[in-house]
């Protein structure tokens, strides 16, 4: 795939981040001048990713997050990874209401399904990445 633009990010999995890295991911689809409706879709839908990665991918010693971004004519591709736990059995956990967290939602996978045009969830042992489409402009 050949990008007109990219950027990429590394922030601490800090919950203060969730909202930063929000921003400039949603900072840049702006570029793509999208509709209110797409750019605050957007922006739910990588909250989501990254809180997971602040939530679910470090035990106490912490780590990483990594963003990226890219934008065609009309789409922005992004994918948001984490050197964390990893999840074992990444099609139940995408499952609504399925939480190993106490007080959540378990949401957050169907909310990111719901809010863009493709969503993919790779992980391992060591490793978790979501990658997401979101198109500007388009009638779906
Ligand atoms: N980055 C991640 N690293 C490790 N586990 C994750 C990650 N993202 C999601 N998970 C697992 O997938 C489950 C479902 O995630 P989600 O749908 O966002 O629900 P919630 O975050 O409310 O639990 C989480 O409870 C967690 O077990
Ligand atoms: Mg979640």
């Amino acid at each position: 795939m050949k990008f007109n633009n990219e950027m990429t990010l590394t922030v601490k999995a800090l919950s203060q981040n969730e909202a930063f890295a929000r921003s400039v991911a949603s900072a840049f689809f702006a570029q793509l001048n999208p509709t209110v409706e797409q750019l605050e879709d957007f922006k739910t839908a990588v909250s989501e990713a990254v809180t997971n990665s602040v939530v679910h991918a470090y035990e106490k010693s912490g780590g990483t997050i990594e963003l990226w971004a890219g934008l065609t004519d009309n789409a922005i591709y992004i994918k948001i990874k984490d050197r964390g736990v990893g999840i074992d059995d990444v099609s139940k956990a995408m499952q609504p209401f399925l939480t190993t967290g106490q007080e959540r939602s378990g949401m957050g996978f169907t909310v990111m399904q719901a809010f863009t045009d493709k969503l993919e969830v790779e992980s391992a042992k060591g490793y978790t990445c979501v990658s997401m489409v979101k198109y500007a402009n388009v009638e779906n």
